[in-house]
């Protein structure tokens, strides 16, 4: 990544975030087939957060006058062992992600491109949150590996996987709002 400007690394993003929508869509319809509905209602959510953020770099890009691809990905990981699996990979994916947004900090700071800087921020914050949940759910199934009903009713109870949380902070997704 390092040889590869802002603009362009900006670019590799929104594959890097539509390729974690297509394995959180993945990992959903994994869940589905297995009857447990809430772990897949977590995922699904995940992977409209995932297009969306894939969205607002779209948006950035294009309210930047910067070159817009929209790039091809790799087809995602679809078989798994066991419940633990899945969050697993969703976990390290996070964790890759982070590293990757602030890797683009990091080029946009060197450039001296202080505005692309500031659109990572929201990017930095929302890592720290995904990580976070990603890790309460591991620790969550984990647990209930015999028992997958266990993270199910957990799910339930936090409310993670329904409804809406819309973000005012959030910067701006083409295409208007997910
Ligand atoms: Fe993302
Ligand atoms: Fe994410």
């Amino acid at each position: 990544m390092a040889d590869r400007t802002f603009a362009e690394s900006l670019n590799d993003q929104v594959a890097n975030e539509f390729a974690a929508h297509q394995q959180y869509v993945a990992l959903a319809v994994h869940y589905e087939a297995e009857t447990l509905p809430r772990l897949a209602a977590f995922f699904y959510r995940q992977a409209v957060e995932e297009r969306g953020h894939a969205m607002m770099i779209t948006q950035y890009l294009l309210d930047a006058d910067l070159p817009v691809r929209i790039p091809g990905v790799d087809a995602p990981e679809t078989s798994f062992s066991d419940i633990v699996a899945p969050v697993e990979l969703a976990l390290a994916q996070e964790k890759r992600v982070t590293q990757q947004i602030s890797a683009l900090a990091a080029l946009a700071r060197d450039e001296g491109d202080y505005q692309g800087e500031q659109f990572m921020q929201w990017f930095i914050k929302e890592q720290v949150e995904e990580v976070s949940t990603m890790s309460d759910l591991l620790r969550v199934v984990e647990r209930s590996r015999d028992n997958p009903l266990q993270a199910e009713e957990w799910l339930a109870r936090e409310g993670l996987g329904q409804g809406e949380d819309s973000d005012p902070t959030a910067p701006p997704a083409a295409g208007g709002a997910m």
